[in-house]
C-alpha cells in the first residue's frame, strides 16, 4: 500500500515537472511557507511580574514532541519559581515597601544538540536581587531512545572512569586559575603564590567527580565538551563562572562507547536560512499603501516572542490579513528561527526586544550594546536583516540607555497588561480601545493573549481601522534614534 502511494506521487511529481505546468495565478497571500518553517523545539515562558512591580520572574524552556521531556523541564522551571516565590513572600514580610530590593529572576536555555536520539539544553539562571547578581548554568541531556534523561554519571564508562576523568578537569581548573591570578595586576607579584595556593582546597571540592559539580557540561559542535563551573563553585565570588574547554580525545576515553554514539549520530544540521534572502516577502501593494496622514491606523505589536503560541497567532493574522510587528527576544529567536523567517516571510515586520529581557537601565555600557547587538546579528542571519527599532524591555529607559541606542525606540499607547490578566474577553476589551495612529502592546507568549486577537481584530476593523506595521504606521515622521515613540504624532 505504502509503495502504491509512493509510485504515485512520484509519477505525479514527475509529470508535473515534464510537461511543466503553469503555476496556479496565486495571490502573494497564499504563498504556502507554513510547513517548511515549523520549529521542532518551541518556547514555552512563565512570567510573573512585570514593568509596575519590583519583583519579577521570566522563565523560558521548551516545548518538544516528547511529553517526558517537556514534563520535566517544566517542573524544573516551575521549581525555580518556587525559589522566587519563597525569595519574594519573605522580603515582603521582611521589608517596608521603600526598604525592598528589585528582584529579578529569569530563566533561558538554549539548544546543545538535537537529534533523534538525543536531546540537550542549556540553562543559564540569572538572579538580581537588588545589587547583587549571580548566575548559574545547568545542562540537561534526554536519551530519546529510552524516553530517559542521562545523569552526568551515566555518560562515563563507570564510577572510575568519571574521577579520572575528574582528577584531569582539576589540573585543567588548576591551570586556569593559576593564570588569572598571576595575570592579576592587584595582586603584588609576591603574593601571588599563596594566593593561587589559598583556592587549592575550593578547586580540588569544586571539581570532584559529582553530579553537582559536573551539572554543567557542554558539547559542542566540534566534540570538544565545555564544562561551566558556577561563580564560587571552584573558586571565591570574584573570580566569576569558570568555563573550561576538555578536546574531544581527551573526554572520549571515560565516556560510555554508547553515549559517544548517541551524541555523535545523526546531528541534525541547523536549518539553513539562507534561502530567506531569495523568497519573496509579502507586502502591500502600492495601490493598497495606506497613509496613516489620511485614515485610522493602529499598530499591533507583539513581545517577547517567538514562543510556543506564535505560529497560531502567525495562522490568525493571516486568515484576517493583518500585518503586525513582533518585538522579539534573541533567545527564543535563536531556538525559533522558523517562525521568526516565517513571520517574515508574510509580511510583518520584525523587531528588536533585546537578547534576554534585561532592564536596560541596570547594565553597563557594553552589556547594553550586547543585548541590541547579538539580537540584530541574529535577525540578519535569519531574515538578513538588522532591526529598524527597539522596544526596550518593561519600557525602561534613561539617559545611558538612549546613547547606546543607534535606534529609534517604539513603546506603546495600550497595554492590555495582558502578563498579568490572563482572559481572553477582558485583554479584547482592552486593546479594542485603540484611538487613531495607536500602538497596541500585547505579548504572544499568553495563549490568551493570542486567542483574544481574532475579536481585536474583528472590532477595530468594524471601527474602520486599519492595521499597519510600525514602519507604516510612522511613515512620512522623521524619528530619531534614542527618541522615544508611543503613537504616531497628529499634524
Ligand atoms: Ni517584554
Amino acid at each position: 500500500m505504502k509503495y502504491c502511494i509512493l509510485i504515485a506521487s512520484c509519477v505525479f511529481l514527475l509529470s508535473c515537472k515534464e510537461k511543466s505546468l503553469p503555476l496556479p495565478a496565486k495571490e502573494p497571500d497564499s504563498i504556502e511557507v507554513k510547513d517548511s518553517l515549523q520549529d521542532d523545539i518551541l518556547v514555552q515562558n512563565i512570567k510573573m511580574g512585570n514593568d509596575s512591580v519590583d519583583f519579577r520572574f521570566m522563565g523560558s524552556y521548551p516545548e518538544t514532541r516528547y511529553v517526558f521531556v517537556n514534563r520535566m523541564e517544566k517542573s524544573f522551571t516551575e521549581d525555580y519559581l518556587t525559589e522566587f516565590k519563597e525569595t519574594t513572600n519573605e522580603l515582603h514580610t521582611r521589608e517596608k515597601d521603600s526598604l525592598r530590593p528589585q528582584i529579578e529572576y529569569s530563566q533561558h536555555f538554549e539548544i546543545i544538540v538535537k537529534s533523534g536520539k538525543l536531546l540537550g539544553f542549556l540553562y543559564t539562571r540569572s538572579q538580581n536581587e537588588g545589587n547583587n547578581a549571580s548566575k548559574q548554568f545547568f545542562a540537561h541531556y534526554f536519551n530519546l531512545i529510552d524516553e530517559k534523561p542521562l545523569q552526568v554519571e551515566g555518560m562515563f564508562r563507570d564510577y572510575d572512569s568519571f574521577k579520572n576523568f575528574a582528577t584531569e578537569v582539576k589540573s585543567i581548573v588548576q591551570d586556569t586559575l593559576k593564570n588569572i591570578v598571576y595575570k592579576d595586576k592587584t595582586i603584588e607579584d609576591k603574593d601571588k603564590e599563596l594566593a593561587y595556593s589559598n583556592l587549592k582546597t575550593m578547586i580540588a571540592e569544586g571539581t570532584e567527580a559529582s553530579a553537582d559539580n559536573y551539572k554543567s557540561m557542554v558539547w559542542q559542535t566540534n566534540g570538544n565538551w565545555k564544562i561551566i563551573f558556577d561563580k564560587y563553585a571552584v573558586a571565591p565570588g570574584s573570580f566569576g563562572e569558570i568555563t573550561i574547554e576538555i578536546q574531544k580525545s581527551q573526554i572520549a576515553p571515560y565516556l560510555k562507547e554508547n553515549f559517544i554514539h548517541l551524541i555523535t549520530e545523526e546531528i541534525e544540521t541547523p536549518p539553513s536560512t539562507a534561502e530567506a534572502k531569495e523568497m519573496v516577502v509579502q507586502t502591500d501593494s502600492v495601490e493598497n499603501k495606506i497613509d496613516c496622514g489620511k485614515v485610522p491606523c493602529v499598530a499591533l505589536t507583539f513581545d517577547d516572542g517567538p514562543s510556543a503560541y506564535t505560529p497560531r497567532l502567525l495562522d490568525i493574522l493571516k486568515e484576517n490579513n493583518v500585518k503586525a510587528t513582533f518585538f522579539i527576544l534573541g533567545r527564543s529567536a535563536k531556538v525559533q528561527k522558523n517562525t521568526v523567517l516565517r513571520a517574515y516571510q508574510e509580511g510583518h515586520e520584525i523587531e528588536n526586544h533585546t537578547w534576554n529581557h534585561k532592564n536596560l537601565v541596570k547594565l553597563n555600557s557594553a552589556q547594553i550594546k550586547e543585548e541590541i547587538n547579538n539580537t540584530d546579528a541574529l535577525l540578519e542571519e535569519i531574515i538578513g536583516k538588522k532591526s529598524t527599532y527597539l522596544r526596550p524591555p518593561y519600557g525602561s529607559f534613561n539617559k545611558k540607555v538612549r546613547a547606546h541606542t543607534k535606534k529609534p525606540c517604539i513603546l506603546w499607547t495600550i497595554d492590555p497588561l495582558d502578563w498579568k490578566e490572563r482572559n481572553t474577553d477582558v485583554i479584547a476589551q482592552r486593546l479594542s480601545q485603540a484611538q487613531p495612529n495607536t500602538i497596541l502592546l500585547a505579548h504572544d507568549t499568553h495563549k490568551t493573549t493570542v486567542e483574544a486577537i481574532p475579536e481585536v481584530i474583528k472590532r477595530l476593523k468594524e471601527k474602520g481601522y486599519h492595521f499597519v506595521t510600525i514602519e507604516q504606521l510612522f511613515e512620512g515622521q522623521k524619528l530619531e534614534n534614542g527618541g522615544k515613540y508611543r503613537k504616531r504624532k497628529s499634524k
